[in-house]
């Protein structure tokens, strides 16, 4: 029996609990996956500045995101298929967010519908959309969010065609997993997943299913994506989608100063720097390394979050030195939750938690709304050897 200490426990756990497909389409990148490996070992190469003496009784790491009071600036990250990691997954996760004080983001390619998780829960979770060519299905998605009272929604921009992900095509992904031969064998070392999957009736994207017109299989996220998903996604589309909904409005996927500022025009609350979690353009530049641009070009104006490679609290606090307001963590939750369920996912933002405070306070700081550049130590050449 493991005793759980760190976020790699709980992965190690989850690779054994979980069956291939569902933990290689979580823990893979795009292509020769550069950016994927880069959006962690980053972080790695900022150090922080160790300071004593200081007075760090009332420490606290409560903060706000767009708005909502947080425990700690780290809210669950949509992550599609949440509910192939575990049986009601997405249920299971956002119950977990709620007991800790975050916010979870439901994904549009869940597979525990909007409803789902609205019943199951009290607090006002966040919705992420994918724009996709059926405009009525995509009017209808929104009025959905707003009905189970949705506090935000996420507009993901880095998505019009899928990234390659060679694990995936290999694997034959899909939602429910074709029983092949090797995905029996698989599942039989994997008995405790499918034992809670049979007493579930949540198998497929709950978001789509039923609700889309003229679709019979919507179990592959590679042919879906492909054929449904807008390409012509573009910033007046996205200013459309603004008018379209009153709550809180986040742009995520943003990676590049110009587009951040554009970003600005269309009236959005937030943008998250993110490159996918390295999933789609491959050889792209890590977040946490495009942040301190992005921050420079408009950290006065909106409110910047950020994920991609976010594994520890120490992660956080480096994010939030170099100006974000707000993290996401994607993987690192999605362990505990293939590992132990909903009892995992808070375990992982326990963790984290702990690391980030406990960060803090050796940093001399007490609070993460102080946390600046100061409290870091950054490679000369950090930031600025891309041109
Ligand atoms: C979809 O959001 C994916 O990255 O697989």
């Amino acid at each position: 029996m493991i005793i759980i200490t760190e976020i790699n426990d709980l992965k190690k756990i989850y690779k054994r609990r979980v069956p291939k497909m569902f933990y290689d389409y979580a823990e893979t990148g795009s292509w020769t996956g550069q950016t994927f490996i880069e959006n962690s070992s980053d972080f790695k190469k900022i150090r922080l500045r160790q300071r004593v003496a200081v007075d760090i009784e009332n420490k606290t790491t409560e903060s706000t995101m767009i708005g909502r009071k947080v425990r700690m600036p780290v809210a669950l990250a949509p992550v599609g298929l949440t509910g192939m990691q575990h049986a009601n997954g997405e249920i299971l996760a956002a119950k977990a967010a709620e007991t800790f004080g975050v916010p979870y983001t439901l994904s549009t390619m869940s597979v525990c519908s909007i409803e789902d998780v609205a019943q199951n829960t009290e607090t006002p979770f966040w919705f992420q959309l994918y724009v996709m060519r059926d405009e009525d299905f995509i009017k209808n998605l929104i009025s959905r969010a707003k009905a189970a009272e949705c506090e935000a929604l996420l507009l993901t921009l880095d998505l019009q065609i899928l990234g390659q992900r060679h694990k995936d095509l290999k694997n034959g992904l899909s939602t429910p997993p074709k029983l092949t031969l090797p995905v029996l064998v698989d599942l039989l070392t994997k008995w405790r997943w499918g034992i809670k999957m049979l007493k579930t009736n949540r198998r497929s994207f709950g978001n789509i299913v039923g609700h889309a017109k003229n679709v019979n299989d919507v179990s592959s996220l590679q042919d879906w994506t492909a054929k449904q998903f807008d390409p012509r996604l573009n910033w007046e589309t996205v200013k459309k989608y603004r008018k379209q909904w009153d709550g809180k409005f986040v742009l995520k996927g943003i990676l590049d100063a110009d587009d951040a500022r554009k970003a600005l025009d269309v009236g959005a609350d937030a943008i998250i720097v993110s490159n996918h979690g390295g999933r789609q353009l491959d050889g792209a530049l890590s977040s946490i390394r495009s942040l301190p641009q992005i921050i420079d070009a408009v950290g006065n104006k909106i409110e910047v979050h950020i994920d991609g490679g976010i594994r520890s609290g120490q992660d956080v606090l480096k994010a939030l030195a170099l100006g974000a307001v707000g993290t996401y963590i994607g993987r690192a939750y999605t362990y505990g939750l293939g590992a132990l369920g909903q009892q995992g996912v808070e375990s992982a933002l326990e963790i984290i938690h702990k690391e980030l405070e406990t960060t803090m306070a050796l940093c001399g700081e007490k609070s993460v709304t102080n946390l600046t550049k100061n409290n870091l130590l950054i490679p000369k050449d950090f930031f600025n050897n891309y041109v």
